[in-house]
């Protein structure tokens, strides 16, 4: 499983250019199975979640393959709609293949998705709105069985702006005859970003970043060349991991407006953040002021970027407030923190961090991938040597991650 070594007290200074967002790399590999044509994904960051989609997607038909940085797909030989059921169960986007492949091939079986434990990650929303547009799904135990003969638009109003559940949403109602309108859509910037290059494939959504997309069905899909936004949530890791070792940072690759919420709460704790032409610049202090923060759908503060912020509260100057309105099970690295030595309730879905002069290195456990960064940037922070176990969670969503903080000054390496 892996495992990284860190001697902490090191402050990171450098600067640093942000990969394609995986978030928004995997639905368009997805995408990518709508044509014939061939896609290409420019920047494509080399980490195992997108290794595990390009599994699956061999095992289709379809032709992956890196060329340079970018990812080059081409799918006319799909000739099956079954999903592997083990690479299917690594990663939650395996769910999106169901919209694919029915709009695609008008049939898809696939098994539950895996992804990381975050509290139950049911697909009630995904069902129903593929349902409305003319899916007849069943399940037997953990497979899911999809087809359609009658892909037509239809109303969609989802509870939560769930991010994969619109992403399916419209993978297929690309094709879908008639018109699709999305209420509650979420309006995460990988969620533009997928419209955008469903655009450039020739087809018709309006109101991408909006809650409400209206979709105008299409009957086929062209090749593309579509480089994606930058890693808002990869960029935040590292400007946090600057934070917390005292650091500075200066930062590229990532729309600044994509990351205010977590730029605030840098402010509160008193970094000094300075944006010049989408260049974001980092000064930290070396103890900052305790912060709040809760989560929730774009633009609110991401859930993504929780465990990674907390770090930063532990040693902050003050108690600072944690609230989770995403997942019912994301405070999983406060156990593994309170290890080295924080001061951390929780209760439900919120966390109270009371802050403490300095965090100390420790043996601890990543259970999932924002986790173990969080536990990493506690390492950096931290006095003496920090193991952090599991690093395989972390290469699904941080490509080069140890070298990239070696060459920012950390004192890093990954043992097998
Ligand atoms: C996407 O997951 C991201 N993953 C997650 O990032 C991110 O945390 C999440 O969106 C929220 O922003 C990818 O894009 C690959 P949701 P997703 O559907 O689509 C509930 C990371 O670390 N829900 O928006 O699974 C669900 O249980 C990962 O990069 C239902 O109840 O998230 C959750 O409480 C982790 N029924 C909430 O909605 C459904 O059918 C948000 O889930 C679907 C979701």
């Amino acid at each position: 499983m892996g495992k990284y070594v860190i001697k902490g007290g090191r402050k990171l200074e450098g600067s640093l250019r942000c990969e394609s967002a995986k978030n928004a790399v995997l639905p368009m590999m997805a995408a990518a199975l709508l044509t014939e044509g061939e896609v290409i994904i420019r920047n494509c960051p080399a980490i195992s979640d997108v290794a595990d989609m390009a599994e699956i997607m061999r095992a289709l038909g379809a032709d992956v393959r890196f060329c340079g940085g970018d990812l080059v797909i081409n799918s006319a030989g799909l000739n099956s709609y079954t999903v592997p059921e083990r690479a299917a169960r690594k990663i939650r986007t395996s769910v999106l293949m169901l919209g694919a492949l029915l709009s695609r091939a008008g049939k898809a079986i696939t098994v539950c998705p895996g992804g990381c434990d975050l509290g139950g990650r049911p697909l009630d929303f995904h069902i129903s709105a593929l349902t409305a547009l003319g899916a007849e799904i069943d399940f037997a135990g953990d497979k899911i069985i999809a087809c359609t003969s009658k892909r037509r638009g239809a109303e969609i109003r989802f509870p939560f702006p769930s991010v994969g559940a619109t992403e399916n949403a419209l993978l297929y109602a690309v094709t879908a005859k008639g018109i699709t309108r999305i209420h509650n859509a979420a309006r995460e910037p990988e969620i533009t970003d997928l419209c955008g290059m469903l655009n450039s494939m020739g087809a018709c959504i309006g109101g991408a970043g909006s809650s409400d997309i209206t979709v105008y069905g299409v009957k086929r899909l062209k090749g593309t060349v579509y480089t994606p936004v930058g890693d808002r949530i990869e960029a935040g890791t590292y400007l946090i991991a600057a934070a917390v070792t005292g650091g500075k940072l200066e930062i590229s690759g990532i729309k600044s407006e994509n990351i205010l919420s977590l730029l605030g709460k840098l402010r509160d704790n008193t970094c000094k953040i300075e944006i010049k032409n989408d260049i974001i610049y980092l000064q930290s202090v070396n103890r900052g002021r305790a912060f709040s923060v809760r989560t929730g759908p774009f633009p609110d503060f991401p859930t993504d970027l929780q465990a990674i912020i907390t770090p930063l509260a532990c040693i902050a100057e003050g108690v600072s407030e944690i609230e989770e309105t995403v997942f019912g099970d994301r405070f999983r690295h406060t156990v593994e923190l309170v290890k080295m030595g924080a001061d951390i309730t929780v209760s439900e879905r919120a966390a109270r961090i009371k802050g403490v002069k300095a965090l100390i290195g420790a043996k601890v456990c990543a259970t999932d991938l924002r986790c173990g960064a969080a536990l990493v940037l506690a390492g950096l922070a931290a006095e003496g040597k920090t193991t952090v176990q599991n690093s395989c969670y972390v290469e699904r969503g941080y490509a080069g991650f140890e070298e990239k903080l070696r060459m920012l000054g950390a004192d890093i390496v990954k043992k097998e």
